[in-house]
């Protein structure tokens, strides 16, 4: 089973419960989002491998680390994955991105999909894919199995909110994929709303209700 890692840091906790305030403007939430997005990628990052280097300092020569290991690519689930983005991206501005388009059909919650575009060495690279809320599961799933269909076997996945019902049917579908989130909440509503979430982070983020 892939592990989940509940990032439990207090910053994040603090922004995250100024996000679920419905009195929360958009452009708060979006920026509380940027920088929950910057602090998940400093721990979903934790683990990547470092190699020594040779660098000169102005008081002498010294071996010191450096990353290693496979080029990063971050994928954010369109459309509020993109809220992710430039929080990931200010931590790691050399990685690529890739663009994954995917629209829940609103009678089955299944994830249909419309846009994908990658950097064509994905396969080689490490992929970090991004959507806020995991709510049924659907969509993650959907998005990392294309990425498998391109090769990809090297995946995490970074949400801010988990149900336990999408966990559950993530960690079945995805064993191998370690997920990392803000919260697991209390359940998903016959709407595939997470509880007591948020509300729709699409529309929180872009101010589209
Ligand atoms: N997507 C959202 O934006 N919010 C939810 O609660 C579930 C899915």
């Amino acid at each position: 089973m892939g592990k989940v890692h509940v990032v439990d840091h207090p910053l994040i906790q603090h922004k995250l419960t100024l996000m679920r305030d419905i009195a929360t403007p958009t452009q708060t939430f979006r920026q509380l989002l940027n920088e929950i997005g910057m602090m998940l990628c400093y721990e979903v990052t934790r683990d990547l491998p470092t190699e020594p280097v040779e660098v000169e300092t102005p008081l002498g020569r010294t071996m010191k680390p450096q990353l290693s290991g496979k080029k990063l690519v971050f994928a954010p689930i369109l459309r509020a994955g993109v809220g992710f983005l430039d929080g990931m991206l200010e931590l790691v501005p050399a990685a690529r991105v890739a663009h994954i388009g995917l629209y829940r059909d609103p009678v089955t919650l299944q994830a249909v999909e419309y846009y994908f575009k990658a950097p064509s060495d994905v396969a080689e690279r490490l992929v970090i894919v991004m959507d806020p809320m995991l709510a049924t599961g659907h969509s993650a799933i959907a998005a990392i199995s294309r990425l498998k269909e391109r090769g990809v076997h090297d995946i995490r996945f970074v949400c801010l909110l988990a149900a336990p019902e999408g966990l559950a049917t993530f960690q079945a579908a995805l064993p191998d994929v370690p997920v990392w989130t803000a919260a697991i909440d209390d359940h998903l509503n016959d709407h595939g709303y997470i509880v007591p979430g948020l509300g729709d982070a699409g529309d929180r983020i872009y101010g589209t209700k």
